[in-house]
């Protein structure tokens, strides 16, 4: 594999090709992932939970973010760093554009990812103008749980569904390099993957977009409790970790995962 850019991400969703996103927040992961053939490392904010052991996504600091970056960055060799901007780093354009700029600088970024829909138009423009590449995170949103009241699908009304793929072509129009959709029903992220000229990357969001992520944790089936259907424990049936995260990427690059079965259909 050579290095991932955005472009080539944007060549791949031209060509109809697929590609695999998987989370990392330390350089060994970082490095078996790159070698496994993931295109997309996203160090993400879940690190608050999987990682320090937070029941949401919200305690994680950017400080702390950044120190995850860093390791990710110096594991991975071909793979494109995606940095989760964390709760309350991105309030004002400015704030933005200061944390976005450290996850860079400091982490190593190539691209932030930040959560929310068409209220960060200006924060995605002023970005965007800095030449700060940007993923924008609609559907569940895991930052406002206490707003929407847990973990719940998104878009399952024609309402709710409209706002969503309006969202998606307003900061697609701001600026945005990609999309993540999570947890939204499968007909609604085929329409907006449909839609965008940007690629459009899925959790939980069906088999239809351009590219697929998943928890590290969930993916080799060692988070504890109740496992959401649209995970899937590839360690199962594996020799072994490394094995594990190859079959992950060529079951996304098949088409093979996720399955109808493990998306929401309405
Ligand atoms: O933080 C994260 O791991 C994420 C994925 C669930 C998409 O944002």
């Amino acid at each position: 594999m050579s290095k991932i850019t955005i472009a080539t991400l944007k060549a791949m969703k031209q060509a109809g090709d697929r590609f695999a996103c998987l989370t990392a927040y330390d350089a060994i992961f970082a490095q078996i992932i790159d070698e496994a053939g993931v295109e997309v490392l996203l160090v993400g904010d879940s690190l608050s939970m999987v990682i320090q052991g937070h029941e949401s996504t919200l305690p994680v600091t950017l400080d702390e973010m950044i120190y995850h970056t860093k390791a990710v960055s110096r594991g991975a060799v071909n793979a494109l760093v995606m940095a989760d901007m964390p709760f309350m780093s991105y309030n004002t354009e400015v704030q933005a554009v200061e944390s976005a700029g450290r996850l860079m600088k400091e982490g190593r970024a190539h691209i932030v990812k930040l959560e929310g829909g068409r209220a960060l138009v200006n924060t995605i423009k002023q970005l965007t103008s800095f030449g700060i590449p940007v993923c924008a995170h609609l559907g569940l949103q895991p930052q406002s749980v206490h707003k929407l009241g847990g973990y719940k699908v998104q878009g399952r009304d024609k309402y709710s569904a409209k706002i969503i793929l309006e969202d998606a072509l307003a900061l697609e129009k701001a600026g945005a390099d990609m999309v993540l959709l999570e947890c939204v029903p499968m007909l609604l992220a085929e329409e907006i993957t449909l839609a965008l000229d940007v690629p459009v990357i899925g959790i939980g969001a069906g088999p239809h977009c351009n590219g697929q992520v998943l928890v590290l944790q969930d993916m080799l089936g060692i988070t504890p409790g109740k496992q959401p259907r649209f995970t899937q424990n590839f360690l199962q049936g594996s020799n072994g970790i490394q094995a594990a995260i190859a079959a992950y990427a060529q079951a996304i690059k098949e088409g093979d995962f996720p399955s109808k079965q493990q998306s929401f259909t309405s």
